[in-house]
């Protein structure tokens, strides 16, 4: 029977479970086996009790589950080739030779490198005799399925990540609260977001939550971006709103790019509007919590597609992500989708904001 590993890297987000619950269920549908890899790439490379095999009812109650239940972690081991011959041994012994991984393009990218070595590792451990040639006769190539689990939405190829609009609706559910202690008060919020170098998630959540100005790493506001935030918020004050809600995505201050930060925007509303004016970092209260209905629906059909795709798989077919583009489960190139991804990030680096723009535009188009 073929054997099947499952493993969440990177940040945890909502929805990972269900994707698990998928891949674990849909394999055995399949009359393979499926085997849990426990936290990360750690279990990958710890071997023993982190590789599981795993059973029908053992991801029953999963699919709303927050967070993931079989772990994640950020492995430094990995990172050497000592960690991945160690890996591929593990996976050997225990007869797996495919891959299913949902995380960010960190991961997935590492994943698609353990696969392109692979075939080099398998010697090196036939050299050092830790593992005979007939014992590896059978396991000639790694087969990498990707799974684009972030909060985020920051990969390109795919116009939603697993996990993304569980943490917009938290987002939204925040703001919905911090909006009646505002109105109370008439007070004003700059509220900062998640979303690494991706602004997906303030320009989303400014645009749900009707908030008055948003700040996202992509696009620098203009040059006299004070003077036009104050006159926008002064006219709508004027127009009778009694709350102030700006949004600060931590991309567009972490970087350091733009002269932003939430305390700036702060004494911004409070000196120059008179504004009663508090910060609100949500922080991690954005990637918990049970996933919403999109993110149980997507967990699921892009796992089952997963385990089609590992099936389907020759030595030569490029490793795939499973993605969703105008509402279809579709494979697209692993590879070209890190790619993409890490030329917008290059360009905000570079402080190239009409490319890094350009690029979001053009994903959207596609
Ligand atoms: O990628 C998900 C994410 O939550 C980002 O939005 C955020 O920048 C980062 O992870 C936080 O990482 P950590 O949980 O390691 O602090």
């Amino acid at each position: 029977k073929k054997r099947i590993g499952i493993m969440t890297s990177g940040g945890d987000a909502p929805g990972m479970n269900g994707a698990v619950r998928a891949v674990v269920r849909t394999t055995i549908a399949m009359g393979c086996e499926s085997y849990g890899i426990y936290e990360g790439y750690e279990g990958l490379v710890q071997g023993g009790d982190m590789i599981k095999q795993m059973f029908w009812e053992d991801v029953r109650g999963w699919l709303s589950e927050g967070g993931t239940l079989i772990g994640t972690a950020r492995c430094m081991s990995f990172m050497q080739r000592p960690g991945r011959l160690q890996a591929a041994k593990n996976m050997i012994t225990r007869g797996i030779d495919a891959l299913i991984i949902c995380g960010g393009d960190g991961s997935l990218t590492g994943a698609d490198k353990f696969r392109d070595e692979w075939p080099s590792l398998v010697a090196e451990l036939v050299e050092r005799k830790e593992l005979t040639a007939e014992q590896v006769e059978p396991f000639k190539h790694l087969n990498i399925v990707g799974l684009v689990g972030s909060i985020d939405n920051d990969m390109s190829s795919t116009d939603a990540t697993i996990g993304c609009y569980s943490s917009l609706q938290r987002i939204c559910q925040a703001v919905d609260f911090i909006d009646a202690t505002a109105f109370s008060h008439q007070r004003a919020f700059v509220i900062e977001v998640m979303g690494r170098h991706c602004g997906w998630l303030a320009l989303m959540a400014g645009v749900s939550t009707g908030a008055d100005f948003v700040f996202l790493p992509e696009k620098p506001p203009a040059e006299n971006w004070e003077e036009d935030m104050c006159m926008i918020v002064k006219k709508h004050r004027e127009l009778g709103k009694r709350k102030t809600i700006v949004i600060v995505a931590e991309g567009a201050h972490d970087l350091e790019l733009q002269k932003i930060s939430p305390t700036k925007v702060k004494d911004l509303l409070s000196k120059k509007l008179g504004l009663d004016t508090r910060i609100t970092t949500l922080g991690h209260v954005q990637r918990g919590g049970t996933a919403c209905a999109y993110d149980r629906m997507l967990s699921t059909l892009q796992g089952v597609e997963a385990v089609k795709a590992v099936l389907d798989a020759k030595p030569d077919t490029p490793s795939p992500i499973i993605a969703i583009i105008e509402n279809k489960i579709v494979r697209k190139p692993l590879l070209e989708a890190v790619k993409l991804t890490n030329e917008v990030a290059d360009a905000i680096a570079a402080k190239d904001f009409a490319r890094a723009m350009s690029l979001r535009d053009a994903e959207f188009a596609e």
